[in-house]
């Protein structure tokens, strides 16, 4: 058991990538609040876990100040500390540049920039008040590296967002190193989750992407789960503001 008692934070943790996250630290012997909007998610989580003594279920919209300093103290009430904060709630919008409205604009942002802020800001007060070598782990994107389009137009909220999280973790990194915190980025290709369900679907696409990616398949939630559990092993304490690509190599390129 890798992770044995090891208390775990995995936000959007009721749908793909988070969900596998939860599942994997859990399956390691960790307790894991599945932090998620979507509290039906959240619940199908733990039942999928069949280890609900293991679990907390904290309704949280992660953009809310009140809400992530509530899904924190709940946690600590519950299990007595924090080790893993897991920032991966996210969304994606696909309108282009031209048709962006200042609502969407806001709304990809507060999700995919100013929420993993929030709440590595809040968990990392409560490491360090608790002297907690603890981890911060930031699921980005291939797309906050670089733009992908197999249309002509790409998702520009969605780059910036992420582009702008990956800088945030190496700042983040750079200040909490002295605390014993590390704090790094998982970027992602293209993931089987609901999240690219639809796209996954056209023939076209999917053709498109596969041409892309050296290893030949898409990833599996399991895929960024098993990245995750690697920057969060006390193997990895050295490794620090870095980001590990799990793409199938498409970067490469
Ligand atoms: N699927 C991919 O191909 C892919 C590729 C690169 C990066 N990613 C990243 O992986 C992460 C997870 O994506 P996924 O594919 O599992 O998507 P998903 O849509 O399956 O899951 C996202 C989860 O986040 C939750 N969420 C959304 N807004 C929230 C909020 N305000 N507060 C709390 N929870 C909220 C949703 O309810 C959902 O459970 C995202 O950060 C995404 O950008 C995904």
């Amino acid at each position: 058991m890798k992770f044995q008692d090891k208390v775990v934070v995995v936000t959007g943790a009721g749908s793909g990538n988070g969900r596998a996250i939860a599942l994997h630290f859990l399956r390691e012997g960790a307790k894991v609040v599945i932090a998620d909007i979507n509290v039906e998610g959240a619940n199908q989580t733990v039942e999928l876990s069949q280890k609900p003594e293991q679990t907390l279920v904290v309704k949280t919209n992660v953009t809310k100040k009140a809400d992530v300093e509530n899904m924190i103290a709940q946690t600590v009430s519950h299990f007595g500390g924090l080790d893993i904060l897991v920032n991966n709630a996210g969304i994606v919008k696909f309108s282009t540049f031209l048709e962006i409205e200042e609502d969407e604009w806001d709304l990809v942002h507060d999700v995919n920039l100013k929420a993993p802020f929030l709440c590595a800001q809040v968990a990392a007060k409560e490491m360090i008040k608790a002297k907690t070598r603890g981890r911060i782990i930031n699921i980005t994107s291939v797309e906050a590296h670089r733009i992908v389009s197999s249309s002509g137009h790409c998702q520009p909220h969605y780059n910036s967002s992420k582009g702008g999280l990956n800088l945030l973790s190496k700042a983040i990194a750079l200040e909490l190193a002295p605390h014993g915190i590390t704090v790094n980025s998982v970027a992602p290709g293209v993931v089987e989750t609901p999240f690219t369900a639809k796209g996954l679907e056209n023939p076209e696409i999917k053709k498109w992407i596969l041409e892309r990616v050296p290893v030949g398949r898409i990833a599996t939630p399991d895929d960024i789960a098993n990245a995750v559990a690697f920057l969060a092993m006390p193997e990895s304490e050295y490794v620090t503001g870095t980001t590990l690509f799990v793409d199938g190599g498409w970067t490469i390129y």
